[in-house]
């Protein structure tokens, strides 16, 4: 699986990495910043919007369905919603490309408005499972025809009004718990969904700062969110602190080259995002946190990183859900350190963007690293610091985070690492590879 026009790049070991950088907006909070305006009444503004290929997606995907979403020369961007309800038939098919987020929380919302809309995407998200919000928007009234296995190209056919139901999530994922959220925004009366594993809470914090009903119970069976249907939305000033996903690239990075020292500036500190930080820190990593703050509603902190020996860990599982897209990051990590890190209980890896654990097995092994594959994660032998042997070709698959982890893995590597298409790095992080030389100037 590559793209159509693949960009190949070969890394090669680098000096320390120096000096302070901002990561871009989180992409979470992104696709709900603009989803959420679009059904505000009236205009919103988003400061620090990340602006990467699968947000991108998302504001197409609003505008055709009848907000005005446009980005000013001073960079922040103008949202004119349509109100809840009021979402208006699109002319064609959405095209969802690489974004996961974008077509999960985008059904949900088409499920309870009149409307019927044809979701497609590239090879990737067409490979991934959507009979995980099928199910219960199906419940819910909606229409749902897929392609065979539950998957992309699709159309949903809008049920209104809706039925509100009590579901409990099957799988620890924010995109299932939030389309569901989104369906019960224009579904009378109140939609729960009970949460056995917490994941991260983005929607339930912004829906609330946009206005909505919403509460969050702790019960014997987990979280319960209810939100109470046909609301209003009031629209927002919204900041988008920097995305923890995003910074774990250099919070590693800056662990395992010799002698680094990067501050990775307003990293978004959500308890459901910091598991990658945890985990680094069980390691031995340095890593110390400056200037706490609240942006846009959420903790956010500087990192200061230095360069650390790393020893190896059991991930402990129940990390997972707050570090489930920093395991191929992590697998890096785990590369350098002394002694065989463990890593398992993270079998959603295996339907993110790629199969991240057979793609990082795949690369990391082609790079020199020894390990071993379980259908839920992967054992790692790190060389203690010592440089990985290298000298290999990488496929990365579609996967924007393969791509990345695999760069950083170029940096300490005695051969050079060629990626076969770097090109996905622009659905999260477009400036990845600037900022990486700015660090090493
Ligand atoms: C996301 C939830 C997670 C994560 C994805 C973004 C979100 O997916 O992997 O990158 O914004 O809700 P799952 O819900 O599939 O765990």
């Amino acid at each position: 699986m590559t793209h159509a026009n693949p960009r190949p790049l070969t890394l090669s070991a680098r000096g320390p990495l120096r000096g302070a950088i901002a990561v871009p907006g989180d992409k979470s909070i992104s696709h709900r910043a603009i989803m959420f305006s679009a059904l505000a009444v009236g205009e919103s503004r988003i400061e620090g919007l990340l602006e990467g290929e699968d947000v991108l997606a998302t504001a197409a995907a609003m505008r055709a369905m009848g907000a005005s979403v446009e980005r000013g020369d001073d960079g922040v961007w103008r949202v004119h919603g349509v109100g809840v309800g009021g979402l208006l038939q699109p002319e064609g098919a959405l095209d969802m490309g690489n974004s996961g987020t974008s077509t999960r929380l985008l059904m949900g919302l088409v499920a309870a408005h009149a409307i019927t809309v044809t979701f497609t995407g590239d090879a990737s998200l067409s490979s991934r499972p959507m009979g995980r919000v099928i199910e219960p928007l199906s419940t819910m009234g909606a229409e749902i025809t897929a392609s065979p296995g539950g998957r992309l190209p699709l159309m949903v056919r809008g049920r209104t009004p809706a039925i509100p139901i009590a579901y409990t999530l099957p799988v620890a994922s924010a995109q299932v718990k939030s389309a569901v959220l989104l369906a019960g925004l224009n579904t009378p009366g109140i939609t729960r969904v009970i949460e056995p594993v917490p994941t991260r809470d983005h929607s339930e914090r912004m829906l609330r700062g946009f206005g909505a009903e919403l509460t969050v119970e702790d019960s014997p069976e987990g979280k319960v969110i209810s939100i109470t249907g046909e609301a209003e939305l009031q629209p927002q000033d919204i900041v988008v602190p920097g995305d923890p996903s995003s910074a774990g690239f250099w919070m590693v990075a800056a662990s395992i080259v010799p002698d680094s020292d990067v501050t990775i500036r307003n990293v978004c500190m959500n308890p459901t995002r910091t598991g990658l930080l945890t985990a680094l820190r069980m390691m031995g990593a340095d890593i110390t946190e400056l200037a706490r703050r609240e942006v846009g509603g959420e903790d956010v902190a500087d990192l200061r990183v230095r360069h650390a020996p790393l020893r190896a860990i059991t991930v402990p599982p129940e990390l997972a859900p707050s570090m489930i897209d920093e395991y191929p990051i992590l697998f890096v990590a785990a590369a350098l350190a002394e002694g065989t890190t463990v890593a398992r209980g993270a079998h959603e890896l295996r339907v993110k963007e790629s199969d991240r654990i057979a793609t990082m097995a795949a690369a990391l092994s082609a790079a020199g690293v020894v390990l071993e594959e379980h259908d839920d994660g992967l054992s790692i032998t790190g060389t203690g610091g010592a440089p990985l042997p290298g000298g290999a070709r990488i496929a990365s698959k579609l996967d924007h985070r393969i791509a990345m982890s695999m760069a950083v893995a170029g940096l300490v590597a005695a051969s050079p690492v060629t990626i076969d298409d770097v090109s996905p790095v622009a659905t999260s992080y477009p400036d990845f590879f600037a900022t990486l030389d700015a660090l090493s100037e």
